[in-house]
């Protein structure tokens, strides 16, 4: 058996048998990446499949971890037309075209042999094939995340999907942007065959070969669940199919409240091309994706995706991090449950929980199990490993157990003397190099750290809730602490998965700042007469996951009011509530947690409707009609302008960190980019104006900070 290589920059053609293996392999990059220059030497390759007789089979693979991992995003930058953006499109369309054609017109089956991940492009060019072969690698993934960008798949995504998979299938991954692992990529009929890694080449050339000569062109795999059934009947009639599209129309519209664009084009895309043929559908792929990529969506989305990477590649600190192996957890409650949970299952560290009674070790190691028990159930590890991560945790009611920690991790009630006391026993039974972080929500570090002997070792570690799925962790630095003790914050917070912000000391740092004033604004509203529902409804039509009365009531009225004393003291009025408002934590509601709240809540604790009874409660008048834009503007600038002061105070770092930190931490609507950038795209002066007005209105508490009207008069943005 004789093989030869054919070698180019970034490809190289190896024959086995009259088998091209095709293998990409993007020269100086770690990941092969869709952009001209691995497009330049695909087209020379595909003129050699179709040109060289002795070639009668292709498989295509990669030399890389992953097969191809779709448009270099930065490419996407340098699309700053719409012509443009068609004009490239097209020639990833032709380029694909031809590849597809080897199969139909010139008879030559071609495979797709994939290992590690396959998606946007990458997937794309594996779908122009006539098979696509996946590895059981955990890494294997496949999928269409453009929608994600903002942008839509337009490499034919949205026309050949949907004839592989199936129209409602096809819809569910394009809309979603999910990607999805080999096994559910087999259930779809994405994948034909799963095999080990290291057959893989092998595997797919035998397949390639034996396909030779056989009718290619495959339909969809028929599901025969009775769900499967039914789904092939509404595709396969005109009738069915308008209703499908309807249903995912409005589905999707319930999700995005209209605010994402690009799920809906896509949604659209998919339907000429099913209703009107493939011509039709790959120019309105095109056409779309040109006007979605200029779209200020599309642009805000892809400065979050950046400034997460920027932000997950950042040192912060020029100092080594202790290598954490014992973390110490004090108080087990509902953050500390959490906190353990992702530091021993996907930090992989020994945690001893110390809690005020057995009881509260019992709950704490119940709420590890829970998280444990929901990734076996979902296949993200093993049984064996889901018991390896439980023998990790111990608890304890006194301090045995606790010498040798590197990091103690304080989750106890919201208490500065409660606090302080811990930091002393904790101090007692530890050595120099342990780093204490608290997970306060509000209470400066520094306050924290007073009567401490060792402050250079406190830091605040600021989690969300629930920990064990919210992407952000907030680092808290004093100007005391020292530099290993940051490091070794920062280290471990993303050994524990998650993105990591850096900000200095202040009551409230940067994240619960500024939800300070945006919770009060809403209160004067309620106070003027808004109705509950308006306000929530018009702040989530704004793009927050959650309205601020819900939040509020998620949160805890008691501890909202716990944190607002603290604000109060910090920073004056406009941080406190109006009058009426101020008695909501007499009249004994306390949220979610009581059943008692601005919603009320049946005895399963599920929200129903806004607890009419509230209004009497606060002894607020009766409720009038208010514009949603006066809300939304009254609130979000409220929210704003807070963040802006947090940067002009070196609270915040960079605008980069405020934008990361309200999108990760606090759901900022990501089509906005983040504050700071929403600053940008409106435009500082118009903010500066708008702030001005509401200042004459409503008083001082909306005066600008100093660093927004410096940004109006200069023009210059926040985010470069
Ligand atoms: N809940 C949130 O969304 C959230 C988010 C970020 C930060 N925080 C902060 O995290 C901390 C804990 O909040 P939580 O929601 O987990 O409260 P929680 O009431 O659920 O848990 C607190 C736990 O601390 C235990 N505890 C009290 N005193 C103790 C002591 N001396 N030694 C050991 N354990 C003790 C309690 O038994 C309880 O289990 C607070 O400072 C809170 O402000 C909360």
């Amino acid at each position: 058996m004789t093989t030869t290589t054919t070698t180019l920059t970034h490809f190289s053609i190896r024959m086995d048998r009259h088998t091209a293996v095709v293998t990409m392999d993007l020269q100086g990059e770690a990941m092969n990446t869709l952009g001209p220059r691995l497009i330049d030497d695909f087209e020379t390759v595909l003129t050699r499949l179709e040109t060289d007789p002795d070639i009668r089979a292709v498989v295509i693979t990669s030399a890389k971890r992953d097969f191809l991992v779709g448009a270099d995003i930065r490419f996407l930058d340098q699309l700053t037309t719409t012509s443009a953006a068609e004009e490239a499109i097209k020639t990833t369309h032709e380029l694909f075209a031809r590849l597809e054609r080897i199969r139909t017109r010139l008879g030559k089956p071609v495979v797709a042999a994939i290992d590690g991940n396959a998606l946007g492009g990458g997937l794309e060019l594996a779908l122009a094939c006539s098979m696509r072969i996946a590895t059981d690698s955990p890494r294997t993934q496949l999928g269409q995340p453009e929608t994600q960008l903002g942008v839509i798949p337009a490499g034919g995504g949205t026309q050949r999907l949907p004839k592989v998979i199936g129209i409602a299938n096809a819809l569910d991954m394009i809309l979603a942007g999910k990607n999805v692992r080999v096994k559910k990529a087999k259930a779809l009929g994405l994948v034909d065959e799963i095999v080990p890694t290291e057959m893989l080449t092998e595997i797919a050339v035998d397949r390639a070969r034996k396909a030779v000569g056989s009718v290619d062109g495959k339909s969809p795999g028929l599901d025969l669940s009775p769900s499967g059934l039914q789904k092939a009947a509404l595709e396969t009639n005109p009738i069915g199919r308008s209703i499908l599209f309807k249903q995912a129309r409005q589905k999707l519209l319930t999700q995005t409240k209209g605010n994402y664009p690009a799920p809906e084009r896509a949604l659209e895309a998919i339907r000429i091309g099913v209703e009107e043929g493939p011509d039709a559908g790959y120019a309105a792929e095109a056409r779309f994706f040109g006007e979605l990529v200029v779209s200020p969506e599309s642009a805000a989305l892809r400065s979050i995706f950046f400034g997460q990477r920027s932000v997950d590649h950042e040192t912060w600190v020029d100092a080594e991090p202790i290598d954490v192996k014992r973390v110490a957890m004090i108080g087990g409650g509902l953050m500390g449950g959490g906190i353990s949970a992702v530091s021993a299952l996907k930090a992989g560290a020994q945690v001893r929980i110390k809690e005020v009674d057995h009881a509260g070790v019992g709950r704490a190691l119940a709420y590890v199990r829970n998280v444990v028990d929901t990734g076996v159930k979902r296949r993200h590890m093993r049984p064996f490993e889901g018991e390896k991560v439980m023998l990790a945790v111990s608890g304890s009611v006194d301090w045995t157990g606790f010498a040798d920690t590197d990091l103690v991790i304080e989750a106890v009630f919201e208490s500065l003397d409660l606090k302080r006391s811990i930091i002393a026993e904790v101090e007692a039974v530890t050595g120099d190099r342990t780093v204490f972080a608290s997970n306060t929500s509000s209470l400066p570090i520094t306050s924290i750290a007073e009567g401490a002997s060792r402050p250079e070792a406190i830091l605040g570690m600021h989690y969300f809730s629930p920990v064990e799925k919210m992407p952000l962790l907030e680092v808290i630095v004093t100007e005391q602490t020292a530099d290993w003790a940051l490091a070794t914050a920062v280290a471990f917070g993303k050994r524990q998965g998650k993105t990591v912000i850096v900000v200095n000391d202040g009551p409230g740092f940067y994240t619960s700042r500024v939800l300070g004033p945006y919770g009060v604004e809403a209160f004067h509203l309620l106070a003027e007469g808004a109705t509950v529902e308006a306000i929530d409804a018009a702040i989530e039509q704004w793009g927050m996951p959650v309205g601020p009365m819900r939040l509020a009531d998620e949160v805890g009225l008691d501890v909202q009011a716990k944190i607002g004393r603290i604000m109060i003291d910090a920073f004056g009025d406009r941080m406190a509530a109006p009058d009426g408002i101020a008695g909501l934590e007499a009249s004994g509601r306390k949220g979610r947690k009581n059943g008692r709240g601005f919603y009320s809540y049946d005895a399963g604790g599920e929200r129903g409707g806004v607890d009419e009874t509230v209004y009497a409660d606060l002894g607020l008048g009766p409720r009038h009609e208010f514009d949603a834009q006066e809300i939304q503007e009254r609130i979000t600038l409220a929210f704003v302008n807070e963040a802006a002061r947090c940067l002009e105070e070196g609270v915040l770092r960079s605008a980069r960190d405020g934008d990361i930190g309200a999108v990760f931490g606090l759901g900022f609507p990501p089509f906005r980019g983040g504050p700071f950038f929403w600053v940008d795209q409106v435009g500082a002066a118009e903010i500066v104006a708008r702030l001005d007005r509401l200042r004459d209105t409503h008083g001082s508490r909306f005066e600008a900070a100093q660093i927004l009207r410096t940004h109006a008069e200069s023009g210059e943005p926040f985010r470069s």
